[in-house]
């Protein structure tokens, strides 16, 4: 890892160019998108012609306009005590709830209408954290609060919730009662993908073009999704998912030529596979870290056929 130093949040108002906009073929695909640089006037972390990376605190994130991403895919943190670095990860559940809920609103402010919110969340929890941060034992249903606040109280349309069978799912620790029917716990070996949308559903296509094709669509469409997790070491981040998920979400959920947000961007797989479908996307991270183990994996991707940045 490269010892550069994160560039201020905060700086000064500037402008680039947009490589896409002014000579890539890219920019002839796509038409000419912003770059979020020109846009935010914030000085990326990490900036290319199709990605941007902030390293910065996605509960505020005036630096994004208003309605200017189409499809969000991120991984929050689950509140596990998980350690992330910079972020704490062991609040009380309650005020893990709060939180999402500050976030979630960024999100629905910087989402277009119909602008899809593609969240990757566990059904539920096995352990909670008092206000001293000590862990206790109890389950949560996470899926079903998250729904409820984020439908319910923020007001984004329900679409669906997918679940992903990891195959490699390595967690079976708590049993509750062992060989009792006093009090047996069922750890169900699956995440979520809570699917929401902004004020509607359904997006016009017109000028815009999909790349999902038959056999993915039929088989994405089912909504049981089995592959498995990502290991832990590659990347030198805590809790990273696979690329096959944010492929998914991107290829089902985005045209090709809507900007992804990824506010939780960790190792930075979702601008990743963003880039390599070809998309513009944007990355938010707390920690210095992993936007630089992001950067680093965003430079090395690789455009699909037909597409330069040149
Ligand atoms: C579950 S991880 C995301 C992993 C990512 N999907 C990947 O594939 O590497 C959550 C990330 O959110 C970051 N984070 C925590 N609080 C944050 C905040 N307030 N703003 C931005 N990033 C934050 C953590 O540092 C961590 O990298």
């Amino acid at each position: 890892m490269s010892t550069r130093q994160p560039r201020p949040r905060r700086a000064a108002a500037h402008s680039l160019t947009n490589p896409r906009a002014t000579n890539g073929t890219a920019a002839a695909a796509h038409g000419p998108i912003p770059s979020a640089a020109d846009t935010y006037k914030v000085q990326p972390y990490y900036h290319d012609a199709l990605v941007d990376i902030y390293n910065a605190d996605s509960t505020d994130l005036s630096f994004l306009a208003d309605q200017s991403v189409h499809l969000v895919v991120t991984s929050p943190p689950y509140n596990l005590g998980k350690d992330y670095g910079t972020a704490r990860d062991d609040a009380t559940y309650l005020s893990y709830l709060e939180w999402v809920e500050t976030w979630c609103r960024e999100l629905y402010r910087v989402l277009e209408p119909g602008g899809r919110f593609c969240l990757n969340i566990p059904l539920d929890i096995n352990l909670s954290f008092d206000t001293g941060g000590k862990r206790t034992s109890s389950k949560q249903p996470v899926l079903a609060d998250f729904t409820e606040r984020l439908v319910r109280k923020l007001g984004f349309v329900y679409n669906t919730t997918i679940l992903w069978l990891e195959g490699n799912i390595s967690r079976r620790t708590a049993w509750g009662s062992w060989l009792s029917a006093s009090d047996p716990w069922v750890n169900t070996a699956a995440e979520a993908v809570l699917v929401l949308s902004r004020d509607q559903r359904k997006r016009s296509a017109k000028g815009k073009t999909s790349d999902v094709d038959r056999d993915e669509f039929m088989d994405w469409t089912l909504g049981l999704w089995a592959f498995n997790g990502q290991s832990t070491s590659q990347y030198g981040h805590p809790a990273p998912f696979p690329e096959e998920l944010p492929r998914r979400l991107i290829q089902l959920f985005s045209f090709r030529e809507d900007v992804v947000l990824d506010p939780f961007l960790g190792s930075g797989t979702t601008c990743r596979v963003a880039k390599n479908l070809g998309r513009r996307s944007i990355g938010v991270e707390l920690n210095p870290t992993f936007c630089e183990i992001a950067a680093d994996r965003c430079r090395n991707a690789e455009l699909p056929a037909g597409v330069s940045t040149d």
